[in-house]
């Protein structure tokens, strides 16, 4: 089989938790995405190019595609070299899934490089070593659907068990409010324990999402996007969190919540006009508090990772 000599791709961003399933789901949108590029070099190891102005580290062990890339690497019977080029559009500390994005492109790039040796699984399993770096702990709900597109449902990391789920056609509006939060900082305000009242609510909300994201019932996804145990404490990071949501659903949305661990919020909405104006509305707070904030209306990315040549 020949291989390329080099190979581009376009690394999308990602939704993790879908509001209720913290940990355990994502899914991948149109936009916005990071330009990857990597090819072989003679000497062994990797090296890191950023062609972005986000002075991200270069240091493979220090930098998340490194760290993936690294990992990759230990499973090749021959040593090699990879030089990457990365041009991050997705800004780090959005909370859309900027570490997974660098860092699952680099192994489905490198995977095409090498002739497609290795599963989507494997390249989860080495894209997480990117999350570890990021955030201090192992995630798959932003590199699961970044590699496989569409929805996802992690039910196991130890193992990997990823369920790769349909969707209606949804419209998804997300708003960046320019302000960073570390995903290791809001891992950290958690609470280490849950109520069981609380825990009953939450897995009915997150059977309730799967059976309407299957059953293309929008009535039952919006029902079910609810969040009683992580909202509630990291929405205190994000300023007008709770009136932005108010408005959006006031302007059609189905629901929606924090993206990621924050600060972005995003919102589904059935049809692109309504997404257009849940937008305006969840604009306005920001606007009204003047907090810079970038916006986004897509649609569900069912591709995952893209090759451009
Ligand atoms: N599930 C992770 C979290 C996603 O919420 O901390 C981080 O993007």
């Amino acid at each position: 089989m020949s291989v390329p000599s080099s190979v581009t791709i376009h690394s999308p961003a990602t939704v993790a938790n879908m509001v209720c399933g913290f940990d355990v789901l994502g899914f991948a949108v149109k936009e916005p995405y990071d330009i990857m590029r990597i090819c072989f070099t003679e000497d062994t190891g990797i090296t890191i190019i950023n062609e972005d102005d986000f002075n991200l580290p270069t240091d493979p062990e220090k930098n998340v595609a490194g760290a993936a890339l690294l990992a990759l690497m230990e499973e090749l019977k021959e040593p090699v070299g990879f030089e990457l080029r990365i041009n991050k559009q997705i800004k780090p500390g959005s909370g859309v899934g900027s570490s997974a994005a660098s860092a699952a492109g680099a192994v489905v790039a490198a995977n095409k490089l090498l002739g497609d040796i290795f599963s989507k699984e494997d390249l989860v399993r080495f894209a997480m070593n990117g999350e570890k770096v990021a955030s201090g702990v192992k995630h798959a709900d932003n590199i699961a659907p970044c590699i496989y597109g569409g929805v996802t449902l992690i039910r196991s990391i130890f193992p990997l068990d990823i369920i790769p789920l349909q969707a209606p056609p949804l419209f998804v509006t997300i708003v960046h409010p320019q302000i960073e939060v570390r995903t290791s900082d809001a891992r950290s305000i958690l609470k280490q324990q849950v109520l069981l009242k609380d825990a009953i609510k939450q897995w009915g909300n997150i059977a309730g999402l799967v059976a309407g994201l299957q059953q293309s019932d929008y009535s039952l996804i919006g029902r079910s996007l609810e969040d009683v145990l992580i909202e509630p404490v990291r929405s205190i990071l994000i300023p007008g969190f709770d009136l932005v949501k108010q408005k959006a659903k006031k302007a059609g949305a189905l629901g929606g919540g924090i993206s990621g661990s924050g600060p972005s919020i995003f919102m589904l909405s059935k049809d692109e006009a309504t997404a257009q104006e849940v937008a305006k509305e969840m604009k306005s707070v920001f606007e009204s508090i003047s907090l810079e904030h970038h916006t986004y209306i897509t649609t569900i990315n069912t591709e995952g990772v893209k090759f451009i040549n």
